[in-house]
């Protein structure tokens, strides 16, 4: 299982405190989970020198080119270079605020993946898509779209986001979660083939320490996209005990 931070545009230099905290806890108390921690690209290299290995680092967006005149934006060559190891990309944000389209994210992942990154695919539902009852046509297209064919061979995971469900508080119900998270199974299954069983699919929106268990039990949920309650090391280390024992 995979539990990752995304601490979007929030951090300065006090933050390191908070995965210091984190580490001394999980070096005293080894979790099964896999654990990631996206910072902004300011403190990357900071907080990968503060991991020590112990947990994993990534960005939280890469541009698909390696390296040129794109004032601003950061490689995926850069996040590796900063001690990255995975990258999120196609976050609900990026897509609204920046207007990424599926073909940009597709070229963002492949561009994660020629740097050696695992990639993050965010997909999701917005809420008027789910109340007209939408929800699986716009994941399908998110995932057909943005997720390139090279996802049955590179280290992958699918993050499914309903985006009125991000720092919200609000969730879908765990019905809803169980019946999207098969959904996209088989969605995978039948476009990759075997090469889907490498690919979790996380869960993101409004996690919490309160909701995280019986969100991590659901089957197909492969791990969680935390936003604000990663930033506490309290509650992210909840979050990450809360991941099923020999998941
Ligand atoms: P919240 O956990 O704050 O709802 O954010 C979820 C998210 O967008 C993670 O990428």
């Amino acid at each position: 299982m995979l539990i990752a931070g995304n601490w979007k545009m929030n951090g300065l230099s006090p933050a390191l405190g908070e995965v210091e905290a984190l580490i001394r806890e999980l070096k005293a108390r080894p979790v099964a989970a896999k654990v990631l921690i996206c910072p902004p690209a300011t403190l990357m290299s900071r907080v990968a020198a503060v991991a020590g290995g112990v947990i994993s680092i990534g960005g939280q967006d890469c541009h698909p080119q390696p390296s040129g005149a794109f004032t601003g934006d950061i490689s995926a060559e850069m996040v590796r270079d900063a001690g990255g190891t995975w990258v999120i990309v196609g976050h609900s944000e990026r897509r609204q605020y920046h207007g990424e389209t599926d073909t940009l994210v597709a070229a963002k992942a492949t561009a994660g993946w020629r740097a050696g990154l695992g990639v993050i695919v965010c997909i999701g539902e917005t809420e008027a898509e789910r109340l007209a009852g939408q929800e699986e046509a716009v994941v399908d297209r998110q995932l057909a779209a943005s997720i390139p064919d090279a996802a049955a061979t590179s280290p992958t995971a699918v993050a499914y986001e309903p985006v009125w469900a991000i720092g919200t508080g609000r969730t879908p119900t765990i019905e809803e979660i169980a019946r999207m998270h098969a959904h996209l199974r088989q969605q995978l299954t039948k476009r990759f083939g075997n090469g889907a069983r490498a690919i979790p699919i996380l869960y993101g929106g409004s996690v919490n320490p309160k909701n995280a268990k019986e969100i991590l039990a659901v089957p197909e949920v492969g791990g969680a996209l935390v936003g604000g309650a990663s930033l506490k090391a309290t509650d992210f280390l909840s979050i990450v005990g809360a991941a099923p024992v020999g998941s």
